[in-house]
């Protein structure tokens, strides 16, 4: 799995330009680096230079270091080779999986990751605490299985009731995933509206809205 994460690295160094300008030059996959839904299908071409006297019919295509059989092959001009991959699985790693065009020895001519995967569901379980009234630590649990299959992004927001100016938590360091605190400007006696907002490439959801007040949540004051 190690290996095949920094396989995929590999070719976005090769496609920074400047580091290996030619490769750029000698062949391309279209569509680079694409996001895509579970189970969707996709059609990436492998266009070579012409001065490189290839036939696109020479070519063949891998994914994730498998070959992928020419019957999913179309030669759509002399140097312009397409590939069909219909029922997307989801990627094995984030950092997506290698689809890789190569010259009838081997050599790899162009990459693209292909990030597979699903739109998060709506986060579940949100709850909240406070010690001593000077912090708000909340916590949530990712909805559905939990597994995207591509990088998702969870946000606490927060705001005070009736007028409160909408406000992101910043304070993710926490060893346990899925939880920030709240450490400033707390408001006692006003009750906080909380949500959590889960989002990735493919979609946004929200979690439902909870509304405390500090004083109710405090650990310290109801023991
Ligand atoms: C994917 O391709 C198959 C045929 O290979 C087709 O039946 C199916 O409708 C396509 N799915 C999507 C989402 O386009
Ligand atoms: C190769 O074929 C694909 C699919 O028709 C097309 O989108 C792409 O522009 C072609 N690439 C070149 C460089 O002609
Ligand atoms: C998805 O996974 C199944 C089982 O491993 C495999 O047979 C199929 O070819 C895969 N589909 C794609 C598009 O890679
Ligand atoms: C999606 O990601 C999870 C966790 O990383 C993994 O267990 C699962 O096998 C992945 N799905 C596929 C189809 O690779
Ligand atoms: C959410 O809480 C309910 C009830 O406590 C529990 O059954 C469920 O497993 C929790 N879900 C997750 C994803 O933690």
């Amino acid at each position: 799995m190690k290996a095949v994460l920094d396989f995929c690295l590999i070719f976005l160094m090769l496609h920074t330009p400047g580091v290996l300008s030619l490769s750029t030059h000698v062949a391309i996959i279209y569509p680079q680096d694409p996001v895509l839904r579970m189970g969707s299908n996709l059609t990436a071409s492998c266009w070579v230079h012409p001065d490189l006297g290839v036939h696109a019919s020479s070519l063949f295509w891998t994914l994730n270091g498998q070959q992928l059989p020419s019957s999913l092959y179309r030669v759509l001009s002399p140097t312009n080779l397409s590939v069909t991959l219909a029922g997307l699985n989801a990627s094995r790693q984030t950092s997506g999986d290698n689809l890789v065009c190569h010259n009838h020895k081997g050599h790899i001519l162009a990459g693209s990751c292909l990030y597979v995967g699903m739109p998060p569901e709506k986060p579940v379980n949100l709850t909240c605490w406070s010690r001593n009234t000077k912090d708000l630590t909340c916590s949530w649990a990712p909805g559905g299985k939990g597994e995207t299959n591509i990088s998702t992004q969870y946000t606490l927001k927060y705001k005070l009731r009736w007028y409160g100016k909408e406000k992101e938590c910043e304070d993710y360091t926490h060893t346990q995933p899925y939880s920030c605190s709240i450490t400033r400007d707390l408001h006692l006696f006003t009750p906080y509206e909380i949500w959590v907002e889960a989002s990735n490439q493919l979609g946004r959801a929200t979690s439902d809205v909870i509304t405390l007040d500090i004083l109710d949540v405090g650990e310290c004051e109801e023991r």
